[in-house]
């Protein structure tokens, strides 16, 4: 973390329109708090190298959110174009300037007239909030430490895992604060067929033999906006192809380096793993390069990529 905590202006857009932060609320009976029956994003705004702001991939992040709302019947209303511009005009009344996370959240409200209660899709009426805070990065590049979690990734029969639904991160919750028990930062789980799945709130990549492996998004993972753009940047930036295979807990293991991959996280180094070294437990070559060119991208420091940076405001 940066240090500095909140203290932006305190607005949301919630049902429609700016208010206050205090004034964004859900009443105890939404159907969302009771079911989990809600969808989300996490999009981070960067200050850029000519000192103005930045979202990255918003439009990519939206897209998802609209595919995750389809999954849960939410109408959210608005097209990916509509709230990419909602999110800029949401950064720039609470005067945003540095590092900002935005958290925008569909989801199932109340029952409409004449239905039943019980938990179900149709028959209830759906929502949109942003909201948005200061934040800077808060992983450790000198390495986390992850345990492999004894919680299973659901199957995406058992859960659409795909989708970003809030009630499926009862899982991860549950995953993290077993690590965090057992004195490791981060979780990485497995799917129901024993294979790497993703971490807590991260994708999963591996320098395997030499080459540079994520599992498939048939491994029950939601498939991040931070670990395509590393895919890319890996092959453009670095002439590195991404083989995209099942990872056991035994190639972790005998990996020569472990990154993990997400929007909040941006890509962090895995030293260790159970409790053993990865590699020679120092971030490895291709993680530290990929780093770097991730930082430069979400900057604008590599004009090549300009066209993933939404501007808030020049500098
Ligand atoms: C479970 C899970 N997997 C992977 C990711 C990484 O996704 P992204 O890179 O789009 O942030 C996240 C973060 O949103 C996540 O919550």
């Amino acid at each position: 973390m940066t240090g500095k905590s909140p203290a932006i202006a305190a607005l949301a857009y919630h049902d429609g329109e700016f208010v206050p932060l205090e004034r964004a609320l859900v009443p105890v009976t939404t159907q969302a708090l009771q079911y989990g029956t809600g969808v989300f994003e996490g999009i981070r705004a960067y200050v850029q190298v000519d000192g103005g702001l930045a979202i990255f991939r918003a439009h990519d992040h939206y897209r998802r959110l609209l595919r995750s709302s389809r999954t849960l019947r939410i109408e959210v209303g608005k097209s990916a174009e509509e709230l990419c511009d909602l999110t800029v005009e949401l950064l720039r009344r609470i005067e945003a300037t540095e590092d900002t996370y935005i958290r925008p959240l569909a989801y199932k409200r109340a029952l409409l007239p004449g239905e039943r209660p019980g938990v179900q899709l149709l028959g209830v009426s759906d929502a949109l909030s942003v909201n948005a805070f200061r934040m800077g990065s808060y992983t450790d590049p000198a390495g986390i430490s992850c345990s492999i979690a004894s919680w299973r990734r659901p199957a995406s029969d058992v859960l659409p895992v795909r989708a970003k639904v809030t009630g499926g991160y009862v899982n991860n919750a549950l995953a993290v604060d077993e690590a965090r028990a057992a004195g490791h930062d981060d979780a990485i789980l497995l799917n129901s067929r024993g294979h790497v799945a993703e971490a807590s709130t991260s994708n999963v990549f591996a320098v395997v033999g030499g080459r540079l492996v994520t599992p498939p998004a048939t491994a029950d993972l939601l498939e991040g906006i931070t670990r395509d753009t590393v895919v890319t940047l890996a092959a453009d930036l670095l002439d590195v192809a991404t083989d995209f295979h099942d990872l056991g807990r035994d190639d972790l293991l005998n990996a020569d380096e472990v990154f993990l991959t997400g929007t909040g996280s941006e890509i962090v180094p895995v030293t260790r793993i159970a409790g053993r070294n990865v590699g020679d437990g120092v971030p490895g070559p291709l993680t530290t390069a990929l780093m770097t060119a991730y930082q430069d991208v979400v900057r604008g420091k590599d004009r090549r990529y300009h066209h993933w940076l939404q501007a808030v405001h020049p500098a």
